[in-house]
């Protein structure tokens, strides 16, 4: 039985802000066979590939990540928030609507060379995976695509993750 996974996204209107209609992907994991469903669509379309490493950045993108590593037989490698991590780092800045923000890996998370996916459960405007792309650039890792479960493809966010291949379980 094919699951519609769109069913389990709850909209909320006006959140954060007026005019923005919140993603809520709290029902879907609060349903296993659809979280579990969710982490097989988000994996199928580098099933057969070898993958070394799944990488993700905190928060949200952790959820993802853990169980689509163990589906692929690949490594999880988390990505940080500044002051997260404990070895030393690669980190990379990028700029939000309003301030900046950065994010870490340890320089030993990925080898050069190793087969990596980026998972996180939202692309919006692409900064985040944006972030993610380069700081996996400098682990010199090669990078296999990005996989997302939800794509606001209104945002566009995907032409900022240009050359890599940019999948989604879910597009609004
Ligand atoms: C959300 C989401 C993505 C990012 C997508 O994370 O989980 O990581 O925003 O937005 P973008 O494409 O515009 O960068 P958030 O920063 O809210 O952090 P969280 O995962 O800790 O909730």
């Amino acid at each position: 039985m094919t699951i519609d996974l769109k069913s389990f996204i709850r909209d909320i209107p006006n959140f954060p802000k007026p005019g923005i209609i919140y993603r809520d992907i709290a029902p879907l994991l609060l349903d296993p066979q659809a979280f579990k469903a969710a982490t097989e669509a988000m994996a199928a379309p580098f099933d057969g590939e070898t993958v070394d490493v799944v990488a993700a950045a905190e928060a949200r993108g952790f959820i993802f990540a853990a169980p689509l590593a163990l589906h692929l037989n690949a490594g999880f490698v988390p990505i940080r928030k500044p002051g997260k991590l404990p070895f030393e780092t690669h980190s990379h800045s990028y700029d939000l609507e309003y301030g900046s923000d950065e994010l870490h890996v340890h320089i030993d998370g990925v080898l050069p060379g190793q087969r990596v996916i980026i998972v996180d459960d939202l692309l919006a405007t692409g900064g985040t995976m944006q972030a993610c792309c380069k700081l996996l650039e400098l682990c010199q890792a090669e990078i296999l695509g990005c996989s997302f479960l939800i794509h606001l493809a209104g945002l566009k966010g995907e032409t900022k993750l240009q050359p890599y291949r940019v999948e989604s379980a879910i597009v609004y």
